[in-house]
């Protein structure tokens, strides 16, 4: 290897190691999925957390909306379902699943305790709502679903496989899963890009055998008993316009929250768009039925 790679290699893998030891530090005493989502949505009564799907959208809590609808019109949602919701949020799409699409009942995981707190006041006075504080790896298999969802979250689960299995447990045959999520190809990564992602994945929770690329994406659903319905990228939609809107957010706000928590965004949404025009990432909707 030349010299001036290993100089990189070296200069990437000591910057990694001191975002790692700082992430640990200050994520100490607070959990990763927090409240700190509350400043993208600054300019209206929403909690949304996820990257958004800006194809018609300026604002960030439509963006973040128009995320969730598209998986729901993808899931054909109806007062008919029964519902599971994993990875719920700060709980705006269980008021979307229940005000807009009607759903019978919604039972939701996270394993976020100050989410599922902020939620359940959210959410208090919805019908048949059940909320818990409860892991993606924890769903009941007694349950008979219609359709299950996990909304930009997936990738964080301890097992994406092991989610999968059990919610194909929980659901009705010919139930649907949907899935707004991350994919991952790493073939045309250079070994310091490799190691770089590792760590930022695992700074992200994002644990390592999630990163799936589609075609074992396609195949776990298929070893689960779940038939493809749909598959496709949005990526184009979602990384690089949510990068945009963080910069101007940044601008206009700066002074609402912490550095720390601006910081987080910023690095954030810079790596996910140097990782999408790399081709090493993609968001993709999924939608299955349970045979
Ligand atoms: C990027 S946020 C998306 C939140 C929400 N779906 C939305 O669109 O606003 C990821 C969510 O997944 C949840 N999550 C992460 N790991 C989880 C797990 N093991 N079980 C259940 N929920 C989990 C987090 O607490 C967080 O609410």
């Amino acid at each position: 290897m030349e010299f001036k790679a290993l100089y990189l290699l070296f200069f990437v893998l000591v910057m990694a190691l001191f975002l790692y030891i700082r992430t640990k530090k200050n994520s100490s005493n607070n959990e990763f999925h927090s409240l700190d989502d509350f400043v993208l949505n600054i300019q209206r009564e929403s909690s949304w957390a996820n990257l958004g799907y800006w194809k018609n959208s300026t604002q960030y809590p439509d963006a973040a909306r128009h995320l969730a609808t598209l998986l729901g019109n993808q899931l054909g949602l109806s007062p008919e379902h029964n519902v599971l919701d994993v990875g719920y949020g700060c709980g705006d799409q269980i008021l979307l699943w229940k005000n807009d699409y009607r759903v019978a009942s919604v039972v939701g995981y996270n394993n976020s305790t100050i989410q599922t707190q902020y939620s359940m006041s959210l959410c208090k006075g919805l019908g048949d709502v059940i909320l818990l504080n409860k892991s993606a790896m924890d769903i009941d298999s007694r349950d008979n679903f219609h359709r299950v969802i996990a909304l930009d979250c997936a990738y964080h689960f301890p097992s994406r496989l092991v989610f999968l299995q059990k919610a194909h447990k929980a659901m009705v045959t010919d139930g649907q899963i949907g899935l707004v999520d991350m994919i991952f190809r790493f073939d045309k990564a250079t070994l310091a890009e490799k190691l770089f992602m590792r760590l930022i994945f695992k700074i992200s929770h994002m644990p390592s055998e999630n990163l799936w690329d589609e075609a074992t994406y396609r195949a776990h659903l298929s070893d689960t008993n779940f038939k493809v319905i749909d598959f496709h990228s949005i990526g184009e939609w979602v990384f690089l316009p949510f990068q945009s809107f963080i910069h101007q957010h940044h601008q206009s706000f700066h002074s609402m929250t912490r550095d720390k928590v601006w910081r987080k965004f910023l690095a954030a949404s810079r790596v996910l768009s140097w990782m999408y025009k790399k081709q090493y990432i993609d968001m993709v909707v999924v939608t299955a039925t349970k045979q």
